[in-house]
């Protein structure tokens, strides 16, 4: 499969701290990748920098084969929100709702650059049809839904753009782990059934191994291993390092 997604030795400082180093990363279309990692590894951060939340010290980045962020000054990269129109949609950490709203009014937020109304209603449809949790809440205010819901409800505002690639930060934290398999059960159905492509970044690393096709390992921002899944969950290395064994 050809990448949809290449990362091309990237790094990114916040002042004097270096929190990604030659970051080297190709996603192939279809795939569900998983970045695992330490806290303060540097996945949220590279994930800001796909969506050029921050941005490059050095390196690029290319999305269906065209560059879309770069250090280089006379080369603009583009910004986040037509990279939504591209097809990138990112699941911040915290999920970051619109905890006065509705969640109908948060997934008319997902689709703010859509200027389709018909097609807006019909992925809403789909959206309650899919997370039927949703549906059965759409007029409540999103504050007085659960984690695992409101979670639900990120995902959910992300897909209303469509998007091509899903970036998905860390979408199990703070959750009960029948809740976290039950939104892991979600991403494997989105990405077959919508052929949508996930970039999942999570620190419960069996979990993301196990959800993924093929893994990229982050320690201080440096990529320290990486191959498919299947392999890197009986890697010594990774055992010893994130699996606990
Ligand atoms: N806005 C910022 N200003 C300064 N330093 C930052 C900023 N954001 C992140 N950092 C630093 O960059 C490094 C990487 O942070 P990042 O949030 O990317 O890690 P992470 O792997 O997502 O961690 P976690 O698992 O805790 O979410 C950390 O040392 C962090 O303190
Ligand atoms: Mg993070």
């Amino acid at each position: 499969m050809a990448s949809i997604l290449d990362i091309d030795s990237i790094s990114v400082r916040y002042g004097a701290i270096e929190a990604l180093h030659k970051v080297s990363m190709k996603v192939s279309e279809g795939d569900i990748i998983a970045l695992i990692g330490a806290n303060g590894a540097g996945k949220s951060t590279l994930l800001k920098a796909i969506v050029n939340q921050v941005p490059l010290a050095e390196g690029s980045i290319s999305f269906g084969g065209e560059v879309t962020g770069t250090s280089e000054k006379h080369r603009k990269s583009v910004p986040t929100h037509l990279l939504s129109k591209r097809g990138i949609a990112l699941v911040p950490e915290g999920r970051h709702v619109f905890a006065d709203m509705t969640v109908e009014e948060n997934l008319d937020m997902g689709a703010f650059l859509v200027d389709d109304a018909r097609l807006i209603a019909r992925k809403k449809e789909e959206m309650f049809d899919f997370f039927p949790i949703l549906g059965a809440r759409k007029a409540q205010k999103t504050r007085s839904l659960s984690g695992g819901e409101q979670q639900m409800m990120a995902i959910a505002r992300a897909l209303m753009s469509s998007p091509r690639l899903l970036l998905l930060d860390e979408p199990g934290l703070g959750l009960a782990p029948l809740v976290v398999q039950d939104i892991f059960n979600k991403i494997a159905m989105i990405n077959e059934q919508d052929k949508v492509t996930v970039f999942l970044v999570e620190q419960n690393a069996r979990m993301a191994l196990k959800a993924s096709s093929s893994a990229y390992c982050l320690e201080n921002g440096n990529i320290v291993l990486s191959g498919p899944s299947d392999e890197l969950l009986v890697n010594d290395r990774v055992r010893a390092a994130y699996l606990g064994e």
